[in-house]
C-alpha cells in the first residue's frame, strides 16, 4: 500500500475502486506545468519569510525542473499512490531531491489553494491560445468578405427570400459576432487572472506569506481578496464554459447557414474536399460533415456548462470534492472549442462561393420593398405604399408574369397613378443593395466600413 499524503490518521486501506473513483491524475496531469510553476513561486514566497533557506530553494527549483523535463519527454513515471497531479509532483520531488527538503514545500499550503491556482494558470494560458486562433478565424472571414464584395445573394428571414444583400454582408455578420466573442474572451481572461495561492486550506496563511508577491510572480493582476472565496470559487470555470457555449452557438448557426447554402437546391457554396466526406452507399454524395460536427458539438459543450453548474449549486462552502468535477467538462470544452475554431477557419478559407448561383436565386419579388420605397420618395406614406406594392405583386401573379418588373406602365398606373416611367429603375438588385448605405447596411461602402472597423478591434 503506497503512503498517502494524508495517511497519518488512517489505519485502514482505501477500497481499490474508491482509489480509482477519487483519482484525478488521468486528466489533471494536463496541468503539470502550471502545478510546477505554482510550487516554484510558492517556495520563493516561503524563502522570503524564512521558512526555506536559499540552498533549499535552489535544490527545490532544480528538482522541479527535472520533473518538468520528465513530463515533457513522457518519462514521468506515475505510481499507484498518485491521486492527482499535486500529489504526483510532490512525491516525485521527494525522490529527486530527498524527502527532507521536499517535505517543506507544502508548508502553509493546501491542495485547495494549489488546485485553484493551477486551474486558473492553466485556463489562462489555454484561453490565450484560443484567443489567437479566434483572431485568425475572424481575419479569414474579413479577408474573404473584402475579396468577394461584389457577390449578391438573397438575404432571408424565416428562411424565406427577403431582400438582396451582399455575400460579404453575411460574412461580416459572423465576423461581428466573432469579434464580440473575441472581446468578451479578453474580459474573461482578465477577470480570472486573480491569484488564490496563499489562502491555505481555507482560513488563510499562518506564516504571513506575501500573497501580492506570489500573484505578481505568477503573472496575475491581483489576489482573490478573501481566502474562503479563493478556495471555493469556480466562477472562472463556469464563465469559461459559458463563453465556449455562446461562441459555439454562433459557430453552430454559421454552420447551419452554410449547410443550407451548400445543398444542391441552393448551391451558393461548395465545400472543399478537405472538409467533406462521402457516403458508403451513394457514390454521388459529398456531405458537409465538418459543419455538422461544429453544429453538433455546440450541444455537448453546453451540456458541460449545465452539468457543472448543477454540481456546484448546492455544495457548502468552502472546498468540497464535488469541485474536482470541474476538470473533465472544462478540458473537453476547451479542446472542442480550439479544434472547432481551427476547423471553421479551414472550412471558410477553402470553400468556393458560387457567384452565379447566388445571383440566380435573387427574384424580383425581393424588390417589393424597394417599390414601396419608390412611392415614399413621391410623398406617399409608407403604410399606403406597402399596400400598393402588395397590389402590384398580386397583379403580376394574377397575370402570370415572371415578376413585378414585367407589369406595364399602364398596369402600374391603373393601380396607382403616381407611378411614372422611372418606376422601372427600381428593378435592379445592385441598386437596391447600394441604397442601403447607412451604417451597418449592405451597400459596398457600408460593408467595407464594417470590415475595417472589426479589423481595428482585433489589432
Ligand atoms: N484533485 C483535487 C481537485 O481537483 C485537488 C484538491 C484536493 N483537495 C482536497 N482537500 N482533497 O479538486
Amino acid at each position: 500500500q503506497p503512503q498517502k499524503l494524508w495517511g497519518g490518521r488512517f489505519t485502514g486501506a482505501t477500497d481499490p475502486l474508491m482509489d480509482l473513483y477519487n483519482a484525478s491524475l488521468p486528466y489533471d496531469k494536463k496541468m503539470y506545468a502550471a502545478d510546477l510553476e505554482g510550487t516554484r513561486v510558492y517556495t520563493m514566497g516561503l524563502e522570503k519569510i524564512g521558512l526555506l533557506t536559499t540552498e533549499e530553494l535552489k535544490e527545490i527549483h532544480r528538482g522541479l525542473a527535472v520533473i518538468h523535463k520528465e513530463w515533457e519527454t513522457g518519462t514521468f513515471e506515475e505510481k499507484p499512490g498518485d491521486e492527482d497531479i499535486h500529489t504526483a509532483n510532490e512525491r516525485r520531488l521527494g525522490e529527486v531531491i530527498g524527502r527532507h527538503t521536499a517535505g517543506k514545500v507544502h508548508t502553509g499550503r493546501s491542495r485547495n489553494d494549489q488546485v485553484a491556482v493551477d486551474t486558473r494558470l492553466y485556463v489562462r494560458e489555454e484561453l490565450k491560445k484560443i484567443s489567437s486562433h479566434l483572431k485568425v478565424l475572424v481575419e479569414t472571414v474579413i479577408k474573404r468578405a473584402e475579396k468577394e464584395i461584389d457577390y449578391l445573394m438573397p438575404g432571408y428571414t424565416h428562411l424565406q427570400r427577403a431582400q438582396p444583400i451582399r455575400w460579404s454582408h453575411w460574412l461580416s455578420m459572423y465576423a461581428t459576432y466573432f469579434t464580440e466573442d473575441y472581446n468578451r474572451l479578453q474580459q474573461i481572461i482578465d477577470r480570472l487572472n486573480k491569484c488564490p495561492l496563499g489562502a491555505g486550506a481555507l482560513a488563510g496563511h499562518p506564516y504571513g506569506i506575501d500573497r501580492e508577491f506570489l500573484a505578481e510572480e505568477l503573472g496575475f493582476n491581483g489576489v482573490v481578496g478573501n481566502s474562503l472565496a479563493a478556495v471555493s470559487d469556480r466562477d472562472f470555470v463556469v464563465e469559461t464554459m459559458f463563453w465556449i457555449s455562446l461562441f459555439m452557438n454562433h459557430i453552430s448557426r454559421f454552420s447551419e447557414d452554410l449547410i443550407i447554402y451548400s445543398s444542391g437546391e441552393f448551391h451558393f457554396v461548395s465545400l472543399a474536399d478537405a472538409y467533406s466526406t462521402g457516403s458508403s452507399l451513394m457514390p454521388q454524395k459529398k456531405n458537409p460533415d465538418s459543419l455538422e460536427l461544429l453544429r453538433g458539438k455546440s450541444g455537448r459543450v453546453f451540456g458541460s456548462l449545465a452539468g457543472f453548474m448543477m454540481s456546484m449549486k448546492g455544495i457548502p462552502s468552502t472546498y468540497d470534492k464535488d469541485m474536482q468535477e470541474d476538470k473533465e467538462p472544462l478540458f473537453d470544452a476547451m479542446t472542442t472549442v480550439e479544434h472547432s475554431i481551427l476547423i471553421a477557419t479551414g472550412v471558410i478559407s477553402t470553400l468556393t462561393a458560387n457567384k452565379d448561383a447566388m445571383a440566380a436565386a435573387l427574384s424580383m419579388d425581393m424588390l417589393a420593398t424597394d417599390l414601396a420605397d419608390y412611392l415614399v420618395l413621391k410623398g406617399v406614406p409608407f403604410r399606403e405604399t406597402h399596400h400598393i406594392s402588395g397590389e402590384c405583386v398580386r397583379a403580376a401573379e394574377e397575370n402570370h408574369l415572371s415578376g413585378i418588373d414585367q407589369l406595364s406602365l399602364d398596369q402600374f398606373q391603373k393601380i396607382d397613378n403616381r407611378f411614372g416611367p422611372d418606376v422601372f429603375d427600381t428593378f435592379n438588385f445592385e441598386r437596391s443593395v447600394e441604397k442601403r448605405n447607412a451604417t451597418g447596411g449592405t451597400a459596398k461602402s457600408a460593408v467595407l466600413k464594417q470590415l475595417a472597423n472589426l479589423q481595428k478591434q482585433l489589432n
